[in-house]
């Protein structure tokens, strides 16, 4: 009987614990989609994540090779916040382009995305304090920014220009919903 009662109790604080924990995560999530979320619509919400991974690559292109701890923490925070920016664009804007006729365009940005994942994947594989570390790092960088300019410049402005304002705010509801996903 007292064996049964502490295994209910048992569960009863383990369920207790594990609702605060998933009531934290929310919380959590929304604090790292918050940022992308005040920004406004998608458009701006994604411009504003733009700057923000241009910050981080400030930041590890202001190392030195001895800062190897700085430059593999940097990293992790580039990877994560472009594989959340990726998810956001290609579940829902580049979804919503092709809906639109911009197949080509959203094609040629998603593959964009591949070559993202490939800096990534080599420079994940490079050690930190390899003499040409920041010049792979330059040259994600450059590529990324071209890539920007285009969405900002010329897909993203036509793109909300196409839409309507329910289809926009749907848009930028679809957007944070993906980001909340990798938040
Ligand atoms: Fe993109
Ligand atoms: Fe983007």
């Amino acid at each position: 009987m007292l064996e049964e009662k502490t295994t209910r109790s048992f569960a009863i604080g383990a369920a207790a614990g594990l609702t605060a924990g998933l009531a934290a995560n929310a919380v959590r999530k929304i604090f790292v989609q918050a940022p992308t979320m005040m920004a406004g619509e998608w458009d701006e919400g994604l411009a504003a994540e733009h700057r923000a991974v241009l910050k981080l690559f400030d930041q590890i292109q202001a190392t030195e090779s001895s800062h190897g701890t700085r430059r593999s923490i940097l990293l992790t925070q580039i990877g994560h916040a472009l594989a959340k920016h990726a998810l956001e664009e290609e579940n829902a804007v580049y979804a919503m382009l092709r809906t639109h006729g911009q197949v080509a365009e959203a094609d040629r940005l998603n593959s964009d995305h591949g070559y993202v994942k490939q800096y990534l994947f080599e420079l994940g594989q490079m050690s930190t304090s390899h003499p040409l570390f920041l010049s792979k790092i330059g040259d994600f960088r450059a590529m990324l920014e071209e890539h920007m300019r285009d969405e900002e410049e010329k897909i993203f402005p036509r793109l909300r220009g196409l839409l309507d304002e329910d289809e926009n705010a749907a848009l930028t509801k679809a957007m944070n919903q993906e980001g909340l996903k990798l938040a």
